[in-house]
């Protein structure tokens, strides 16, 4: 009963923050995402009959914070599939860990795609993808490839999530701007909860978040990379005033962050297909069409306080790898 799966992370170009449901991430908005070929998590999951509990290890550290969490989605599998055994689960990522990244995305997706073959159950996307939001609210969307929609239903999970274009459909790339590999002070969960709480702006934020994410959808549709620039960058920076009208406010950006922002809006008005995301880090994500990414690359290497600069491109949703 052992199986390993590997998934990439991803990232929302109409974002979600905030939670209905804190137990069961159920997200207070929809969103829209690239899944991020390029970076990967890798993860084997083993279910042994003389464990007395679930062991994680990621990136070859034992780590007890996220166990409980990793525990809730292995105690549902196990439900599915009536087994008992506890489970060895081993992670790393290829890239840095829980510095904006979205690698509790990717590993999450990884965690139930591992899982889900070891116990060589046969279950349903949605189901999959319910069990994956249980340990992190954007993990659905690395379970699908390419541009990845996760709506709220009325159904009973609340949410449905799949792909509206696969990679070769429209295939956009992302560089990422690397300005610290630092761990974040405030978790996602911590400052969307924070915000919900204190934020003047939050009510704003969930009103006008569904236009936005049909506009951004429409505009994935006809591909018309224009307009997804500015809904993207529209919808990024009313998520950062939200978490920065918290209270205490909530800035994930350093220097460097707003030097590439300022960077990449340059690019863009001298004619360069490319606009910024940025989720709750500093890390700067460039999307733009793949002939400008060695223009996008170069520029970014040369912000002071980017560190590395890494080319992603639309990436497949999570796989099994043996
Ligand atoms: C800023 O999915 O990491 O990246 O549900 O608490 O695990 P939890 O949070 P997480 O939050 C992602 C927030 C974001 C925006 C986004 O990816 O949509």
């Amino acid at each position: 009963m052992q199986a390993t799966a590997s998934a990439h992370p991803n990232v929302a170009l109409i974002k979600y923050w905030g939670k209905q449901d804190v137990a069961t991430n159920l997200p207070a908005v929809g969103s829209l995402s690239l899944t991020l070929g390029g970076l990967t998590t890798r993860t084997s999951v083993s279910f042994e009959s003389d464990l007395e509990q679930d062991e994680l290890v990621i990136n070859g550290v034992p780590d007890a914070g996220a166990l409980s969490r990793v525990t809730r989605c292995l105690d549902m599998l196990r439900e599915h599939a009536g087994v008992k055994d506890f489970a060895r689960v081993n992670t790393s990522n290829d890239f840095p860990t829980g510095a904006g990244l979205a690698s509790s995305a990717s590993g999450y997706a990884a965690l139930v795609k591992a899982a889900a073959a070891a116990l060589h159950i046969d279950i349903a996307t949605e189901d999959l993808d319910y069990i994956a939001r249980i340990g992190s609210g954007s993990a659905p969307r690395s379970l699908h490839a390419g541009i990845v929609l996760l709506e709220k239903t009325s159904g009973l999970t609340g949410t449905r999530c799949h792909s509206v274009a696969i990679p070769d459909d429209w295939p956009l790339s992302v560089v990422v701007a690397v300005t610290s590999r630092q761990p974040k002070d405030v978790s996602s969960t911590g400052g969307m909860e924070s915000s919900r709480k204190t934020s003047s702006a939050y009510k704003g934020w969930v009103d006008t978040h569904p236009a936005d994410l049909e506009a951004g959808l429409g505009f994935v549709r006809q591909r018309d990379f224009a307009a997804l620039a500015d809904i993207s960058e529209h919808s990024c920076l009313k998520m950062h005033a939200v978490a920065m009208s918290s209270m205490p406010p909530l800035v994930y950006w350093s220097g460097a962050t707003l030097a590439c922002m300022q960077r990449i809006r340059e690019l863009r008005k001298s004619g360069v297909p490319v606009f910024f995301t940025i989720d709750a880090g500093p890390q700067v994500k460039a999307v733009c069409m793949p002939e400008a990414v060695s223009k996008v690359h170069k520029a970014l290497a040369e912000v002071p306080g980017v560190i590395d600069v890494l080319d992603c491109y639309l990436g497949n949703g999570a796989w099994v790898e043996s």
